[in-house]
């Protein structure tokens, strides 16, 4: 059964590690991380962008395919279904068809607006046991070519936002979605250590977490943060797979153009991503403690 985010990330926090949330695209993505995340017996969050969801044919299908894998493939850990950045209407319509946990990404609202709507969907969330992400301060990327550089969020804003009851909080710390250009300045841990020390302890969520260097997410995750988010990083080592098992021909050889074949060597190399992360963040054999 799918659960809420909320128990998991307090655990997290108190436990001074962070709980991986992978963004799934497909089927082959959903496997690979459920197996992971059950082999491994850590907690884990599957993320879907709202393109994510229209691509895999809505949120009822997502649901549908994720509660039958859990069932079929005897997932034991807790799991969360999370909507990532989620507009108004794409959180409400994750909550109708049985999601866990959604995220509301006001962040391009003015903070009045940001703050109204959110407590709109606190409330919903609350009802209904669910948990739910809101961000405060833009997080960088790739758009239309031009790549931002990630706003650092303001603490005071952040407070406002936390003190409306989220179950965690997403603040940009100059993270950017994708891949980091070289002249990236680094995450802003003074940042960080002004927003943590506001909230109390509110679950801190790092977006953007591919590429960013080891030694920063455990300073991170010293400083509050208890969900750190991959996405292309997923990505990218499915497609190497995918593009060596081409190269070599292996898709002429017997069977091998069998999807059954053609996607396995990407789909094993979505597993050992998700092991890694899963190493550096500290959530392995959490699901059981
Ligand atoms: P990356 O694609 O950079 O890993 O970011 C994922 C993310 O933050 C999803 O919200």
């Amino acid at each position: 059964m799918l659960v809420s985010a909320k128990e998991m990330l307090q655990k997290a926090k108190a436990g001074k590690y962070a709980v991986g949330q992978f963004n799934i695209n497909n089927l082959e993505w959903t496997k690979a991380i459920l197996l992971t995340a059950e082999e491994l017996r850590s907690p884990v969050i599957l993320g879907v962008s709202e393109g994510a969801g229209k691509y895999m044919c809505g949120y009822k299908t997502v649901v549908g395919m994720v509660n039958g894998m859990l069932e079929e493939l005897n997932i034991t850990v807790p799991v969360a279904l999370h909507l990532d950045h989620g507009s108004y209407e794409g959180a409400k319509a994750c909550i109708e068809a049985g999601f866990s946990s959604i995220m509301f990404d006001g962040s391009h609202f003015d903070i009045e607006e940001n703050v109204a709507k959110t407590k709109e969907l606190v409330a919903i969330c609350e009802e209904k046991g669910m948990s739910i992400e809101a961000e405060v301060g833009s997080i960088g990327g790739e758009e239309d070519g031009v790549v931002g550089m990630g706003e650092c969020a303001d603490p005071q804003e952040c407070k406002k936002i936390a003190d409306l009851g989220v179950s965690m909080l997403a603040a940009g710390i100059g993270n950017i979605h994708g891949k980091y250009p070289e002249n990236w300045a680094g995450l802003s841990f003074e940042t960080l250590d002004a927003i943590q020390q506001l909230p109390g302890d509110m679950p801190l969520v790092l977006h953007g977490g591919t590429g960013i260097p080891t030694d920063m997410i455990k300073k991170a995750i010293s400083l509050g943060v208890a969900k750190i988010n991959v996405n292309t990083e997923c990505q990218l080592s499915f497609a190497a797979a995918t593009r060596e098992y081409i190269e070599a021909g292996k898709d002429q050889q017997g069977k091998g153009y069998d999807p059954r074949k053609l996607l396995a060597p990407g789909t094993e190399a979505i597993k050992a991503t998700v092991k890694e992360k899963m190493e550096i963040f500290g959530s392995i054999g959490k699901a059981d403690e």
